[in-house]
């Protein structure tokens, strides 16, 4: 894609679904469209860095997925640690700083050692940022910035008064970063399905049909064409955004 990313546009989040049909279509395990999907993703890291977009956040592993058998579980916790291994030294040369938000509890020791190796080791880079949404739910996020903000109030150290929608926004799990403009969600399925429950209340959504592993630099491309026709008014009429 030559041309840059609409100004407007800081941050994308992604909902990467659809490997298991991808597979499935093609008589392959569900394992084997996972790693397409790995794939898609690698691409699209790349696109949205070269286009200018500053965040990308992809949603990888759902806090409802625990519900999935055991052996898909164990599947996409493999392609957590593959994707880590293998792309970690790249993604630091890149620029991309690597953040995971989402539930830490109940993961595997060492699927956590290789979570904050990722997140350390890329910490001083600046130019692009990875969020990876890993045991991530929207509504978990905003159970937790609850706790947070009550524990707060607790220790006296934020009043009742206190708490307007910034303050809660900066107990979120992406904290202070941009709401994103766009969310995407492949393989044909209108839910938000608890992604970005609180961060995407203004977001433009994109729906395609395509699965995940078919993902590429022109399905982004439509999604930013699609989110340049839009008139975004945030609640206004018409003529106050013009
Ligand atoms: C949805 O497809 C996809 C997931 C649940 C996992 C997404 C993970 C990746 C794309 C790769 C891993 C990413 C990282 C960062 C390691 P599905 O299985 O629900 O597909 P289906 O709805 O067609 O069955």
């Amino acid at each position: 894609m030559s041309e840059a990313a609409p100004r407007a546009i800081r941050h994308i989040a992604i909902i990467m679904d659809g490997n298991g049909r991808w597979a499935k279509q093609r008589g392959f395990p569900r394992q084997v469209g996972h790693e397409r999907g790995v794939e898609a993703l690698r691409r699209t890291v790349e696109a949205c860095r070269d286009i200018g977009i500053e965040y990308l956040t992809v949603f990888s592993f759902s806090s409802e997925n625990w519900k999935r058998p055991a052996e898909e579980i164990s599947a996409l916790f493999g392609l957590l640690r593959l994707y880590v291994r293998q792309d970690l030294k790249r993604l630091k040369e890149d620029g991309v700083r690597v953040q995971v938000i989402g539930n830490r509890e109940g993961l595997p020791e060492d699927i956590l050692a290789l979570l904050l190796k990722a997140e350390t080791e890329t910490q001083q880079n600046s130019r692009f940022v990875l969020n990876i949404a890993f045991n991530y739910g929207g509504r978990d996020d905003i159970v937790q910035a609850c706790r947070s903000l009550v524990a707060k109030a607790e220790r006296g150290e934020i009043a009742s008064s206190q708490i307007d929608h910034q303050a809660f926004e900066s107990e979120l799990w992406l904290g202070d970063t941009p709401n994103p403009e766009v969310l995407i969600r492949t393989s044909g399925e209108y839910r938000i399905s608890n992604f970005m429950v609180w961060q995407g209340a203004y977001s433009e959504w994109y729906f395609t049909d395509a699965l995940w592993p078919d993902f590429d630099e022109e399905e982004l491309h439509r999604a930013l064409v699609y989110f340049g026709s839009r008139e975004r008014r945030f609640g206004l009429v018409s003529e106050q955004v013009g």
